[in-house]
């Protein structure tokens, strides 16, 4: 039996943070309710294709965008879509992600309820000042809100993600946010150089002098620390972006 996974993209965020040009919107709420209805329709179109042809779904992955602003209940109707379309591995990975500033424990329940295991949590960096030059809506103590909400509930399966090369951003600053997302153990981080994509806000800012960027040597400083660090305390830096604890038993 082959093993496939889904991706299903959540294309809503409260408001669009100032280097992102992901597909995603803000201010279109009123189109969540019609979108998911549409994404339903199109997982039932597509389970069609595939059926008869034995393949089995061993990860689904809920990403963004911000697939925590949606309202309650539509993750679980997604989900329920896909298990009734689709013949779902038991035990599969199914990720949902969530962002600070959008989440609540009653939503966290329902990812829990409707069988994700994991969550992957957006913080970027953990200075107020930082989060503010880039747009974020969060602070940092609302990620750890998130955080311990999202343990309590039951996730023991955690992805932060985390930018490195940020407009005035220091090696320092990088190694105390490492060293604040260390204590919390979670299982996987994914660390991105930033990339000034052409048209967004950021890169009218950095133009027009407002913030500067660390230089390249100062960027490539912060990846080596990071590195070092997260090796350091014992995670497998796998891929480029991302480091993972090993899975006990492999
Ligand atoms: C598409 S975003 C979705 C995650 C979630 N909406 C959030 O913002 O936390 C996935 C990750 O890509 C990274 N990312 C987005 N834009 C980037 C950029 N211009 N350069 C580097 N990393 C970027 C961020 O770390 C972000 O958490
Ligand atoms: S919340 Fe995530 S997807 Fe939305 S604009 Fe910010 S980085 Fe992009």
């Amino acid at each position: 039996m082959e093993e496939i996974g889904i991706y299903v993209h959540i294309p809503f965020c409260v408001r669009k943070c100032d280097y992102c040009d992901f597909i995603s919107y803000a201010g279109k709420e009123e189109k969540m309710l019609a979108y998911v209805d549409s994404l339903q329709k199109e997982i039932e179109e597509r389970a069609k294709s595939i059926r008869n042809k034995k393949k089995v779904i061993d990860t689904i992955y809920i990403g963004g965008g911000t697939p925590s602003f949606l309202p309650l209940g539509r993750i679980q109707a997604i989900l329920e879509t896909i298990k009734k379309e689709y013949s779902v591995k038991e035990g599969a990975e199914i990720t949902i992600e969530v962002n600070p500033g959008t989440v609540s424990k009653e939503k966290l329940q329902e990812y829990r309820k409707c069988g994700c295991n994991r969550i992957s949590i957006g913080l970027q960096a953990t200075r107020q000042k930082t989060l503010e030059r880039i747009g974020r809506i969060h602070t940092f103590e609302q990620f750890l809100e998130t955080y311990q909400m999202a343990k309590e509930v039951g996730f023991s399966n955690q992805n932060v993600d985390i930018m490195i090369g940020l407009p005035e951003q220091t090696c320092k600053e990088v190694e105390e946010s490492i060293h604040k997302i260390l204590e919390l153990e979670p299982k996987h981080i994914s660390i991105y150089s930033l990339i000034v994509e052409e048209g967004t806000p950021l890169e009218k800012k950095l133009a027009q002098g407002e913030y500067k960027l660390p230089d390249e040597e100062g960027e490539r400083n912060m990846y080596w620390k990071v590195k070092q660090m997260l090796e350091q305390s014992g995670y497998i830096h796998y891929e480029i972006s991302n480091f993972a604890k090993p899975r006990l038993g492999i």
